[in-house]
Order: structure tokens, then sequence, then C-alpha cells
């Protein structure tokens, strides 16, 4: 077996485990970096190198963006004071006392869904931007902000840095969006904390379900995703052992997610804040 017969195998061990995997990957360069994702809460203090932020930015804006209405903005936190304030205020959402990933990291991105720019656009041309009224233009801002992270998510990885996404930014979305100044129409999706990733704290590639449980052919394939979850209960306990986290299955998470007014840790507030921010979601 080449070495890269070896890597491409590896990735595939990591990223499904015991379960089955796909055996026809077209591999590349991009789909290798892909498949090598995970989330990094471990960082160095070292600064973003020269170039970074411009990289990661002109990554994001090469998305594609609905009707090229480009709504979305991103504002880089790397003031330490202002982030530490940032992180205390997340922080006292949820039941630990401190983020540490955000303290550490040297920057935070906030990325924000900003129909500010349409809205100010189309009232200096006399007219009222009634469409930004609607649910759609929400999420399409919303759509477009995620598609521009994730693009940046992507160079980051691929010039040495690592990221994890912060929807947790959300639990104080009105408190962020007053310590950062945002416009009307504009609201922070979610944050992203970038840095070197602290070697000696390494992060490992979380698996993720057989592919049967995500890809239906032609038709939507209701409940055949039962088939598959205790391959997948065993693949995400191995993680979670070798990762030393507490004995959780995966059904477990979700119901937890799905019952637990404390996992929302604010966000249940969402729509108010939204509609403060000017989005009616009509
Ligand atoms: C939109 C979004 C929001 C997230 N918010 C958080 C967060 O607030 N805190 C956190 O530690 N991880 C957060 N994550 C990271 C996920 O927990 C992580 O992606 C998932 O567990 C899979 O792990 P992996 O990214 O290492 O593959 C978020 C991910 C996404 C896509």
């Amino acid at each position: 077996m080449s070495n890269e017969t070896q890597r491409h195998a590896d990735l595939l061990e990591q990223r499904y485990g015991t379960q089955t995997k796909p055996e026809n990957i077209i591999w590349s360069a991009q789909v290798e970096a892909m498949l090598s994702h995970r989330s990094v809460r471990t960082f160095l203090e070292d600064d973003l190198p020269d170039g970074a932020l411009a990289t990661l930015v002109a990554t994001a804006q090469s998305a594609s963006t609905s009707s090229a209405l480009n709504q979305w903005s991103v504002v880089a936190v790397t003031d330490k004071a202002l982030k530490l304030k940032l992180a205390k205020t997340i922080a006292e959402t949820v039941p630990t006392d401190r983020i540490p990933w955000i303290e550490e990291a040297p920057a935070l991105l906030l990325w924000v869904a900003d129909a500010s720019r349409s809205a100010e656009i189309t009232k200096a041309q006399g007219s009222e931007p009634v469409v930004l009224d609607y649910l759609d233009s929400f999420l399409m801002a919303s759509i477009d902000t995620a598609l521009a992270a994730q693009n940046a998510s992507l160079a980051a990885e691929s010039i040495g840095l690592g990221v994890v996404f912060l929807g947790v930014m959300r639990n104080a979305a009105k408190a962020v969006a007053d310590i950062i100044g945002l416009p009307s129409h504009s609201f922070v999706a979610f944050g992203m904390a970038v840095g070197r990733p602290d070697p000696e704290r390494i992060s490992s590639i979380r698996p993720r379900p057989a592919q049967p449980m995500v890809l239906h052919h032609n038709q939507y394939a209701k409940g055949r995703y039962l088939d598959y979850v205790d391959e997948y209960e065993k693949a995400s306990q191995a993680f979670r052992n070798a990762q030393g986290m507490s004995p959780k299955t995966w059904q477990g998470a979700i119901h937890g997610s799905m019952t637990s007014m404390d996992y929302m840790g604010g966000r249940q507030e969402l729509r108010d804040m939204v509609t403060q921010q000017g989005f009616k979601l009509l």
C-alpha cells in the first residue's frame, strides 16, 4: 500500500470508524484536507500570521452568495480585553465559568448575517426594503454567512490554523450585538475561534454516520437511518472513550439537546432579538 493510499484509508477509518465506509472516493488534495477536519479548542497564544485574516476573508468572499447580495460581514476580535469580555458574557450563559478556547484563541471571528447594507442601499434609492420583512431574507443572509465561514475554516486549516465554530455566541445574541455595535438588519449567526492548534493538546477526527444515514437516492428513504444507528453508536463511543469524554450515547446526546432548556442557554430569546434588529420573519 502506498503512503497516499494508507493516508486515505486512515482518514476513512477516522471519519467512519468501524462502520461501512465509502469505497470509491475520488481523492484530491482538497478532498483529503476536508476529510481531515476536526474542531480545535486548544490554541497556542501566537497571533494569527500576517495575511491570515485577509486570506480567510478572500476565501469566504469566494463562496457562492445568494443573488450576489453579499449579505454577511465578519467582525475579527483580536483585542484581548474585548475578547475576554465576550468570552465572559457567553460563559455566563453556560454551566461552566469560562470558555477557554475563546480566551486562548488569538482571534474570535464573529460571523454576521448582514442585510444592513441591502437595507441602507435600498433606502438611499428612496424605497423601503420590504423583502427583508420575510423569513426567507433572514434565512438567505444566514445561509450565505455559513457558506462564507465554512470556506474560511477550510482555508484556515490549509494554512496550519485550527478553528471551532461557536453557535454559543447566540446564547447572548443581544449583548454580543451591543458590544460590537451591530446595525439594524444584522445579527451574529455564530462565532469562530481561530488560532494555531496546540500540538501538545491535539484533537481527533470525530466520526460521522455511515453514508446511508444521510444520502438518499431520488426519494427520501424515511426511517432507513434506523438501520445505521447502532453502528454509529459504536463509532461514537469509541471516539468518546479515546478522548476521555463522559460516556454518553449519540441518541442520548440528541435527546438532551432536544429537551433541555439549559442547552438553549438563552437562544430561546433569538426571535425577539432578531425582530428587534429589524427582521420581521413574516
Ligand atoms: C454552526 C456550528 C456551531 C457550533 N457551535 C459550537 C459551540 O458553540 N461550541 C463548541 O465547542 N463547538 C461548536 N461547534 C462544533 C461542533 O461541536 C463540532 O463541529 C462537532 O462536534 C463535530 O466535531 P468536528 O468539527 O471536530 O468534526 C459548532 C459547529 C457548528 C457547525
